[in-house]
């Protein structure tokens, strides 16, 4: 019987949660759950963001659900305690390498979106973000100059191999889309972005069928809402997917309609909605929990080989859309909870 490892964590997560596990749960699939602190609730009760019994559980489990991490209470911690390094130790002990962050207009959601109907229609693309590696995981700190003023510092890298294994993600995805890739970087201005687009034009020659396009990052960010219709797949930094994929989602209508599946190429997998914590409609009921809902579909699809499942989960988060079944951030007065009975009941 398959292990889910719920990890609700801080502010909506655990709101986000509670209504995809009811949705797996109403599935019948005979799949067994385990919950353990994460983030700030795990600083907490254990006092450490990451406890050894939570990233163990996430270690044994056959996928991890996600819920979200931080609030600023915590923003003053020395950097290991603060909550947003659970979910990035998460994702190193776990070799997740993979970000995959699909962002399509759901039908209805037309008026949702911040761009114009007849643009928002068009967006059906799918980010893949490096996770692994880049700003995020290089050397940082704070330092005094020789003069003695203070100065921040994080180095930005990759290393080939990193780059050629993302490519290969984006290759393989595109492939199965409608074979057009666009690589994202800042290769007129970064090292890192260059070896980048050296690698991954290297790796093209091995997908002669995937057409190959280059973007810089500045750019794509304006393409994104000009014509979001013209990607399919983008496969980027870590970084650079991080900001392309939280305006990707209002291009589609919320923040809180994507989800996110991150891999590391085993089949163990971890998902989790793209926002965060939100602490300022946390505890009010007001999420949208469909990004969650969706990440548990990519959960069936990804680590628990159950597409047609994952399948009916997608259907079911479309009824309740077309049926004008709304959280107030897609303009509804819906809470989270029914929300989630919306979705079940389509089910
Ligand atoms: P956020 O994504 O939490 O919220 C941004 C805005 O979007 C807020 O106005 C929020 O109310 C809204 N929003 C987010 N999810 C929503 C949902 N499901 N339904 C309706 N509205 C939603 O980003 P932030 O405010 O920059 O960060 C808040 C905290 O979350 C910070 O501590 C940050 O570090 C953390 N964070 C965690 C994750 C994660 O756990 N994966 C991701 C991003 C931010
Ligand atoms: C995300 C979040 C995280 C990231 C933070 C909380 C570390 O923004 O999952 O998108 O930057 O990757
Ligand atoms: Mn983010």
């Amino acid at each position: 019987m398959p292990l889910i490892a719920l990890l609700p964590g801080d502010g909506i997560g655990p709101e986000v949660v509670a209504e995809a596990r009811r949705v797996l749960e109403a599935l019948d699939l005979d799949l067994t759950f385990e919950s353990a602190p994460v983030g700030g609730a795990a600083y907490e009760a254990l006092g450490h963001p990451l406890p050894p019994s939570t990233l163990d559980l996430a270690q044994r489990a056959d996928a991890v659900l996600f819920g979200a991490v931080g609030d600023a209470r915590y923003d003053s911690l020395e950097r290991a305690f603060r909550p947003e390094q659970a979910i990035l130790g998460l994702r190193k002990a776990l070799g997740l390498f993979a970000n995959l962050r699909p962002a399509k207009l759901f039908a209805g959601l037309e008026d949702a979106s911040a761009l114009k109907p007849e643009v928002a229609g068009a967006i059906d693309l799918v980010i893949i973000r490096e996770l692994n590696g880049d700003v995020y995981f290089g050397e940082k700190g704070q330092r005094k100059t020789a003069d003695g003023r203070r100065e921040g510092y994080d180095i930005m890298s990759y290393d080939e191999d990193q780059v050629r294994r993302i490519a290969h993600v984006g290759f393989q995805t595109a492939r199965g889309r409608t074979g057009k890739l666009c690589s994202v970087d800042k290769a007129n201005v970064l090292e890192t972005s260059q070896l980048w687009r050296d690698v991954v034009i290297e790796v093209s020659a091995e997908y002669s069928d995937v057409q190959l396009t280059h973007m810089y990052v500045d750019n794509a960010a304006m393409q994104l809402v000009r014509n979001p219709g013209q990607f399919d797949t983008i496969v980027t930094g870590n970084l650079f997917g991080d900001i392309l994929s939280d305006q990707a989602s209002m291009c589609a209508g919320s923040i809180g309609m994507l989800p996110s599946a991150s891999l590391n190429g085993t089949g163990k997998g971890m998902y989790e909605p793209i926002h965060g914590s939100a602490p300022d409609i946390a505890g009010q009921g007001k999420a949208n929990p469909c990004a969650t809902i969706l990440s548990a579909a990519m959960l069936l699809r990804h680590s628990l080989n159950a597409a047609a499942a994952a399948d009916r989960v997608e259907a079911a988060v479309t009824a309740a859309l077309v049926a004008g079944s709304r959280t107030p951030d897609l303009g509804g007065a819906l809470s989270t909870s029914a929300m989630g009975d919306a979705v079940v009941a389509k089910l």
